[in-house]
């Protein structure tokens, strides 16, 4: 065999070595015991003495050359590949970030902690309840029994599991037994907290309500109220009005027009419902509020009898949508659940 031959060739095929599995196999081929080398050695046996002799030292010579050309190469490529993984792993620094894109408040979020905040710098706590309500709070207690036609304005979501009256879980019997729905106002939260409370007291109740109902460009059957309740000696219609128009008057930035038109609500005695002004000759109702009825202090154990020493409160349930909408100049509510980017992005 061609010892010249066999070095350059080898020589070749260790430089191009890519991997060290590579140079493993190079190893194998050309110095393995079965390897090229080992067959020049063999081959030794066939020659006279004086050529073994001379070849023997050849390919001892290959042999060294070769080892050394894939011990170098070898340590060539430990350091290739070190530098390669390092460069791999290392972070570019001064490479500009990918943005990540900030979102921002709904703006019937946005809405409800404005009129939280104003409500709070008059005096006012902010009181939350469930918005699984059950029979006895969000009408018997409110001074709307079964049968009663005003049932009808607020046609709601009937669920088909029953509660007991305060809602929990106890051994149901038809006294306690009371039908679950969702809440279709947010007044039921003015009788539970009566409940648990004493007056004086002044809250406001934010909170999602349901109605079974059309929608349209001022309707949806999910919306928000905020509920207000203020329980005193000596409160009057007039404390109710001041109130109402410095709330409006801060949210809105501006002195707002006004008007209470006379209305009913079973809970409520007077009842009314405010308007504001749109635009010319263009009102929006935005609230049902009233003087609390006598029955509804009654359901909560409260004397309702102001020469006896008893109490007066008013109360009031806002539509927040509505008042997002005359902020914003929105013309249709459906836009707030839309989940339309487009549209959210304004805000
Ligand atoms: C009530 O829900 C009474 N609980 C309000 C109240 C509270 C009266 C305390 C007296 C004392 P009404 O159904 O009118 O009333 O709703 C009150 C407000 O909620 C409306 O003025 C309006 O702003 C808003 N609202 C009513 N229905 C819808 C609806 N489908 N979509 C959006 N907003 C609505």
């Amino acid at each position: 065999m061609d010892l010249k031959k066999l070095k350059i060739t080898a020589e070749k095929e260790i430089k191009k070595a890519k991997s060290l599995k590579t140079l493993d196999e190079i190893f194998k081929k050309y110095l393995g015991k079965k390897g090229k080398v080992a067959e020049v050695f063999a081959d030794l046996k066939k020659l006279s003495a004086k050529e073994r002799k001379k070849s023997g030292k050849e390919a001892n010579l290959a042999k060294v050359e070769i080892e050394k050309m894939l011990k170098e190469r070898t340590e060539e490529l430990k350091k290739e590949l070190i530098k390669l993984k390092v460069k791999k792993e290392s972070i570019d620094i001064t490479r500009p970030g990918k943005k990540l894109e900030v979102g921002h408040l709904h703006p019937l979020t946005q809405v409800r902690k404005e009129a939280e905040e104003i409500f709070q710098s008059m005096g006012f706590s902010v009181v939350e309840g469930p918005e699984v309500e059950n029979e006895w709070y969000n009408f018997d207690a409110l001074n709307i029994p079964k049968d009663h036609p005003a049932r009808d304005f607020w046609d709601t979501f009937w669920l088909k599991i029953e509660a007991d009256i305060r809602g929990y879980q106890r051994g149901l019997t038809p006294k306690n037994s009371q039908k679950l729905l969702l809440r279709t106002h947010t007044s039921p939260v003015q009788i539970r907290y009566m409940e648990k409370h004493n007056p004086p007291l002044r809250i406001i109740v934010p909170g999602r309500v349901f109605r079974h109902e059309a929608t349209d460009a001022s309707h949806e059957i999910n919306f928000y109220q905020i509920e207000g309740l203020m329980v005193d000696k000596n409160i009057s219609v007039a404390n109710f009005r001041a109130i109402v128009e410095e709330f409006l008057r801060r949210f809105f930035k501006a002195k707002v027009e006004i008007r209470l038109r006379p209305s009913f609500f079973p809970f409520t005695e007077p009842s009314f419902e405010i308007d504001l002004k749109r635009g010319k000759g263009e009102w929006l109702e935005i609230m049902g509020a009233g003087m609390v009825h006598p029955n509804v202090f009654k359901a909560c154990g409260y004397n309702p009898n102001p020469p006896a020493g008893g109490w007066q409160g008013f109360a009031f349930g806002v539509g927040m949508d509505r008042l997002a909408m005359l902020r914003y100049k929105i013309n249709d509510i459906r836009l707030f659940y839309s989940g339309d980017l487009r549209f959210l992005k304004q805000f």
